[in-house]
């Protein structure tokens, strides 16, 4: 198979990245904005020996669950890549891409996988957005490209939000800068819509959970995992502004409790918000942190790093401090399923034993591919 050739097929499955998936002679093809049991014609773009990529030239007969997208500009945006599928085909495909994920890595794993947990609302639910501004053009990347597609109005996004587009788009016009500018807007946790420049200087507010109707659901699964246990420490690695910090402080009113996250400004906001001397507010990297931690067999451990995951040693340390509970907070499958193969590795090496008690996806990011999954670890006894 070339570059350019064209060919038919017809889309299994969808794939993590998003795109759909189609064998031919044995080779795997990845059809972007495709949907399940789609009869494709399709264009390679990209041929390699193992894969190739391909882009949609006719749609021969649509899949049961493909719809028009809700919002007029989504097969150009860069923001969903999901919208040209049913709510219900979205999470289908979440709930078994992450199964799928977790069992590639660990294939003897034994565990609960619980039904999907829905979002609450599946369109205007986004309360922090990223637009750009440039040569007058104000809206999101096109996909995979630098290109501004423009917009009025974003789906995903709380209208008290889009509301603000004109007043934000005039704002960015009268910087008069030739430069492309990167903007972010956000509902603030008093309420008010913000918005400002990001700069190389500036990353902005830093991370926040985008969707605040979902946000809830998360914590109350967390807490209930960690059980009615009288730890005598907490540690919320990757904690942000504290966001399961303070909800955990609440639970385990006796326990010392631990966030560490590297961001300084996350850090203050959460210092500033809490100065319980039962707290520890470390600014520190997770890695260098477990160098010096003292994680008991007594403790719970939350951790909730970024799509990167934690890492080997961090897994390691985990394994070898074999706290009683962790909650493993991810927003990426495929860290999460190679963090567990390194925590199940590292315990055997150390003769302990851990269980995934249970795990269960989250739907917090519709009408893309991105999904929120949590684990929770048990050590065997
Ligand atoms: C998925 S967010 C979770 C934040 C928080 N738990 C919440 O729910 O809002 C991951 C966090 O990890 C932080 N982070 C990224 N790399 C880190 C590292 N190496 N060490 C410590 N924190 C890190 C990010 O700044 C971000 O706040």
């Amino acid at each position: 198979m070339t570059a350019n050739s064209r060919i038919q097929v017809k889309i299994e499955k969808m794939a993590i990245g998003g795109a759909g998936i189609a064998r031919h002679d044995g080779l795997v093809i990845f059809v972007p904005l495709a949907a399940p049991d789609d009869e494709l014609l399709v264009e390679i773009t990209t041929a390699k020996k193992n894969f190739a990529e391909a882009r949609i030239v006719e749609i021969i007969k649509p899949g049961p669950s493909r719809r028009t997208p809700p919002c007029p500009v989504a097969n150009v945006c860069g923001g969903c890549n999901w919208q040209h599928l049913t709510e219900q085909e979205q999470q289908k495909q979440k709930e078994a891409l992450v199964l799928e994920t977790i069992r590639k890595f660990n294939p003897d794993l034994k565990f609960d996988y619980l039904p999907l947990q829905p979002s609450p609302r599946s369109l205007r639910y986004r309360n922090r957005i990223q637009p750009k501004f440039h040569n007058g053009r104000f809206g999101f990347f096109a996909r995979n490209s630098h290109e501004i597609v423009e917009i009025d109005d974003c789906l995903i996004t709380e209208e008290v939000l889009t509301k603000k587009f004109p007043e934000v788009r005039q704002w960015a016009a009268d910087k008069k800068s030739k430069d492309l500018l990167r903007l972010e807007m956000y509902i603030s946790e008093n309420e008010e819509i913000r918005h400002g420049l990001i700069t190389d200087e500036d990353d902005g507010i830093g991370f926040s959970q985008v969707n605040r109707f979902q946000n809830p659901h998360l914590l109350e699964t967390t807490l209930e995992w960690a059980g009615d246990i009288n730890y005598p420490q907490v540690f919320d690695l990757y904690a942000g502004a504290g966001n399961f910090t303070f909800p955990l402080m609440n639970k385990y009113k006796s326990a010392n409790v631990t966030a560490v996250e590297l961001n300084p400004k996350l850090v203050e906001r959460g210092r500033s918000q809490n100065k319980d001397k039962r707290l520890r507010y470390f600014m520190s990297d997770v890695e260098s942190y477990m160098r010096r931690a003292t994680i008991q067999e007594q403790d719970l451990v939350v951790l909730d790093p970024p799509r990167a995951g934690a890492s080997e040693y961090i897994m390691r340390a985990l394994a070898a401090a074999a706290p009683q509970r962790i909650i493993y907070i991810s927003c990426h499958p495929v860290s999460l399923a190679r963090d567990l193969k390194w925590l199940f590795a590292s315990a055997q090496q150390l003769g302990k034993k851990f269980r995934l008690e249970r795990m269960q996806t989250f739907e917090m990011f519709p009408q893309t591919d991105h999904v929120e999954t949590i684990a929770e670890l048990r050590v065997d006894s």
